[in-house]
């Protein structure tokens, strides 16, 4: 489990880690505006809840999902300052164990986790989203994609080498170039939105 060979738990016991922005991303407001949220949602690799916290304002019912109890700390301390009608509940979990988790989303937004994943861990982790994910449901990744040359970060990934890991019952619903926001690059990191319906 680790961004750029540091390990996520060390890098949230160091402070604040680059993604850390305490804001959603622009690209899943954009994913909102245009309805492409549905309950239940699961935020997978939520980190400190931003996206979270957001999809639950406008009225979704979403959990969030992270391996280290810091970021979760972090979340629902944000959520008790958001004052939100309906928060949103994080849960500690392991999104390589989705299939024996009992999780069940309409929407999975997995934002900056995929990534992460070595090519071994990617189709555990596709078998754990298959269990989750019901019929005609959802999945949003975001990930940083090749054309970011800048360090630090994670594994960059082109969009074939994603759409590519994805096999029969995903059906890819759109892909566009866009940013993925952190601490260090002003102008926002290179990134991929894949967004793919389960057949
Ligand atoms: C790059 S951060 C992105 C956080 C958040 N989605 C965002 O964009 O701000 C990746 C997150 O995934 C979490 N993570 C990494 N591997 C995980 C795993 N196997 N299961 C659950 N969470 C994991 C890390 O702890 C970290 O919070």
């Amino acid at each position: 489990m680790s961004e750029g060979g540091h390990d996520f738990a060390e890098m949230y016991a160091e402070g604040i880690p680059p993604w850390q922005i305490d804001r959603p991303q622009p690209e899943v407001l954009q994913l909102i505006e245009n309805g492409k949220f549905e309950s239940p949602v699961l935020d997978l690799g939520c980190g400190t809840g931003d996206n979270t916290i957001e999809l639950a304002r406008r009225g979704l019912v979403v959990k969030g999902l992270d391996a280290v109890l810091e970021a979760l700390r972090r979340a629902r301390q944000k959520t008790e300052q958001a004052g939100l009608k309906q928060s949103p509940e994080f849960i500690l979990g392991d999104a390589l164990r989705l299939a024996e988790s009992g999780l069940k989303a309409r929407t999975v937004l997995d934002c900056a986790l995929f990534h992460t994943f070595s090519d071994e861990e990617r189709e555990t982790y596709i078998r754990g989203l298959e269990a989750v994910l019901s019929p005609r449901g959802r999945l949003h990744i975001l990930s940083f994609s090749e054309l970011e040359t800048r360090q630090p970060g994670p594994r960059r990934l082109s969009l074939s080498e994603i759409t590519g890991s994805f096999g029969a019952g995903w059906r890819v619903e759109d892909s566009v170039r866009c940013r993925y926001w952190d601490r260090v690059r002003p102008d926002g990191a290179h990134a991929w939105r894949v967004s793919f319906v389960r057949e």
